[in-house]
């Protein structure tokens, strides 16, 4: 079944908090707000000058994260959680007693395939919409991941502390929206691990992405009951965050497209550097994918970080 979406701007930010307190309504849907008015207002000191109104790209936003249905048709799953699951088991170790938290958690799939492997797993997301499908996810896989709608604000609040480990992947750490908000979340990351738990976060490397105008990715091929959908997905930078847009198309009789925007703050290595390292986090490896190559401000694809809880 295909998820509602709201249209525009007012629309998405009531829909998307919905459930949550007037507090962390308001400090999300200010970011919502801030972020756009600083891109409307992003024309003289944006990184291009050949880059579009923003305006345009915003007309119609629905939001990526309240279309969870459509999230899932952009991504190869089987693919991606090949590639992940992997590397997560090796960073995370065995189960153990704390179990492991999935920061962002989106459609559920990771929280479940580590469940599937024996983890106790908490998937948090603040999005009721991505929840929705997880809790769908979760039965398909027999397993029994505890979800939770939380923003990273109240993280800790809403799922306990003490877990051996906390990863948090595909740009929902950028997610956040606003550097305030990265930040915030590393701190809440840090403060839901026992010490010595690990953190595994995975952004893009927005850097190299920033120089390309205009900047897409993809295409991604997915196949949901039987039907073939092809996604890309456009950045837009502006001065102090991106604007991602994945549109994806698909044919039956003819050819159809429904497109998706989200908001991310596009954080460097120094950043998120200095925030592990004020939130008591040491940073042990630092990837450019997950091949787990030395991350390359230049020219890595992902930012990938591990991390332990030291104090
Ligand atoms: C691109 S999706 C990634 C989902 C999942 N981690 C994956 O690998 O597919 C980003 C997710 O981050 C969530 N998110 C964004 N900001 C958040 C916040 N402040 N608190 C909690 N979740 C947030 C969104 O609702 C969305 O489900």
């Amino acid at each position: 079944m295909i998820a509602p979406v709201g249209r525009g701007q007012n629309r998405w930010i009531s829909r998307h908090y919905r459930g949550f307190s007037i507090a962390d309504k308001y400090a999300n849907a200010t970011a919502s707000i801030d972020f756009a008015v600083r891109l409307a207002g992003s024309g003289s000191d944006a990184h291009s000058s050949t880059m579009s109104d923003p305006k345009d790209m915003r007309e119609d936003p629905e939001s990526f994260f309240a279309a969870p249905d459509w999230y899932d048709r952009s991504i190869n799953w089987p693919a991606r959680l090949k590639r992940e699951i992997p590397v997560l088991i090796d960073i995370l170790g065995p189960p153990g007693e704390g179990g492991i938290l999935d920061a962002g958690c989106g459609t559920g799939r990771q929280a479940c395939a580590l469940a599937q492997q024996g983890y106790r797993v908490v998937g948090a997301d603040l999005s009721p919409e991505m929840l929705e499908v997880a809790a769908r996810v979760r039965s398909e896989t027999n397993t029994d991941v505890r979800f939770v709608t939380t923003p990273y604000a109240s993280l800790a609040d809403a799922v306990g502390t003490g877990f051996d480990g906390l990863f948090c992947l595909a740009n929902a750490l950028a997610a956040a929206g606003s550097r305030d908000a990265v930040a915030g979340a590393i701190a809440n990351f840090a403060r839901c691990l026992r010490v010595g738990g690990r953190i595994y976060t995975q952004i893009l490397n927005f850097a190299p992405m920033k120089e390309k105008v205009p900047c897409v990715r993809g295409p991604r091929i997915a196949t949901v009951d039987g039907q073939e959908y092809i996604s890309v997905r456009q950045f837009h930078f502006g001065s102090d965050a991106v604007q991602v847009t994945n549109v994806t198309m698909w044919k039956d009789d003819t050819w159809n497209q429904r497109a998706h925007c989200g908001m991310l703050y596009p954080a460097s290595l120094d950043e998120l550097s200095e925030w592990c390292a004020g939130a008591g986090l040491r940073i042990d490896e630092t990837w450019g994918g997950y091949d787990r190559s030395a991350f390359d401000p230049t020219s890595s694809a992902d930012l990938i970080l591990v991390a332990t809880r030291t104090k």
